[in-house]
């Protein structure tokens, strides 16, 4: 892969951190099998059935969909992170799974994420694509379920995850 291909896969502004495939392979075993990847390009998608941005994966529903959502990580990650609590909560048998940016101190994370049903800390970072370097943050893979009724105080299952 060129630099120029590199950089534009890789750059935090264009937000596209393609997921390991034998990370995804390992998430879609133990969280799936997915079948809808909102958030993609018919080059990248983790699933057969997909949206891009020109059809815009976060005005459609994802409900009654065990959903893989791998989003750009620049402004606007907050969007999807809040979709996938709404979708979850409005329905039973919907599931996201989400690997983010483990950025702990922001305010998405304090209204969204801690009201998740699973975080999983990755020990160690990925290296996305086919990149070489690993990513210069830490991630973690979040599980978005409908938790109502399920606890007098919600508390999400915390635990690390190996990388494969
Ligand atoms: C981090 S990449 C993830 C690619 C792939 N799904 C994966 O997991 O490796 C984020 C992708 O979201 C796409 N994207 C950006 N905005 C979108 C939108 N509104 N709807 C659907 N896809 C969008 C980008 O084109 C990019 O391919």
């Amino acid at each position: 892969m060129n630099k120029s291909i590199q950089e534009t896969m890789f750059s935090s502004q264009s937000g596209d951190w393609a997921t390991p495939q034998v990370f995804f392979e390992r998430l879609n075993w133990r969280f799936g099998p997915f079948n809808l990847d909102p958030c993609a390009t018919s080059h990248n998608t983790k699933c057969d059935n997909f949206y891009t941005e020109a059809e815009d994966g976060l005005s459609k529903s994802w409900q009654g969909r065990i959903v893989f959502v791998n989003p750009p990580y620049g402004r606007g990650v907050d969007k999807w992170i809040k979709k996938a609590y709404e979708e979850t909560q409005a329905d039973f048998g919907t599931r996201v799974v989400m690997l983010l940016p483990a950025r702990t101190d922001t305010k998405y994370w304090h209204d969204y994420v801690m009201k998740a049903k699973e975080i999983h800390f990755i020990k160690g970072r990925l290296k996305f694509g086919d990149a070489t370097n690993a990513a210069p943050f830490p991630s973690a893979v979040v599980v978005f379920e409908n938790t109502s009724g399920q606890y007098l105080v919600h508390m999400p299952i915390v635990s690390s995850m190996e990388r494969a």
